[in-house]
């Protein structure tokens, strides 16, 4: 079964927990951004102080971006082992080794996963920052003092590798997620996790309170994506 295939049975099975006119906004939110199309070729980008190498198939820091680096920056203590769950270009990964984490990196994208070696190099910081493929935590063993994760946020099938940072059908690694968080974190571990009004936020929330995790919101902001606004949050999970 091909990526896409797998995504868009997953993606009909879900059903979403907020109301209708909501779903239908993000829906015609998905339709008109994907008419926008990706970027070409790879991008070389600044953020937060770190210059980041972006090849097409991974995300770009978006506008938003900077408020999750400066609160995972905030978060992190020298020392801490940190997790960088979709890691992505590895911005957040690279955040927290500059404030002297030891990282291990993830993402299911086999480029992100080399273009975060790429800048782990290029911001000087290779040596406390491992990256690897993982399906989730699939690929991760042991406990981390603090795991980041800015997740897709939409529920609707993937068509390839590029798409899966903007969408996971029917939120199959969201929910994966919030089940195995708890055996991947030390016992006063904590977690910076960022979500939009461009998904479901109320079935995110119904993850935090099933998890039973102490739940704060660090921050939030609301910016036009297009024509529609959109509110982004850092949440702070222990
Ligand atoms: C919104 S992007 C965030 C990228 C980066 N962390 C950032 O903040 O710029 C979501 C990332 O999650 C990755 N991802 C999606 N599904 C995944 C899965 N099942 N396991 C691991 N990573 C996944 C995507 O490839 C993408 O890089």
């Amino acid at each position: 079964m091909t990526l896409q295939q797998q995504s868009t049975s997953e993606a009909e099975s879900y059903r979403p927990l907020v109301p209708e006119a909501q779903v239908k906004e993000i829906t015609e939110l998905r339709r008109a951004l994907g008419e926008l199309g990706g970027e070409e070729g790879e991008q070389t980008v600044p953020f937060l102080g770190l210059t980041l190498r972006v090849p097409a198939s991974v995300m770009t820091p978006c506008p938003v971006s900077p408020m999750l680096g400066g609160a995972v920056f905030a978060e992190v203590k020298p020392g801490d082992r940190v997790l960088d769950m979709g890691t992505g270009s590895g911005s957040l990964a690279l955040i927290a080794a500059k404030k002297g984490a030891e990282v291990l990196a993830v993402d299911l994208n086999p480029d992100a996963v080399a273009a975060v070696r790429v800048n782990a190099e290029l911001n000087q910081v290779g040596d406390r920052v491992e990256a690897r493929e993982s399906d989730v935590f699939a690929a991760v063993e042991g406990r981390f003092d603090l795991i980041v994760f800015n997740p897709p946020f939409q529920w609707f099938a993937a068509a390839d590798y590029a798409d899966v940072a903007g969408t996971d059908a029917g939120y199959r690694a969201l929910t994966r997620f919030f089940r195995e968080a708890r055996d991947h974190l030390t016992e006063d571990g904590r977690m910076v996790l960022f979500f939009s009004t461009m998904g479901d936020v109320a079935y995110f929330e119904k993850l935090v309170a099933d998890g039973g995790f102490t739940h704060k919101r660090v921050f939030t902001t609301t910016q036009p994506v297009l024509d529609v606004a959109v509110d982004f949050t850092v949440h702070r999970l222990s």
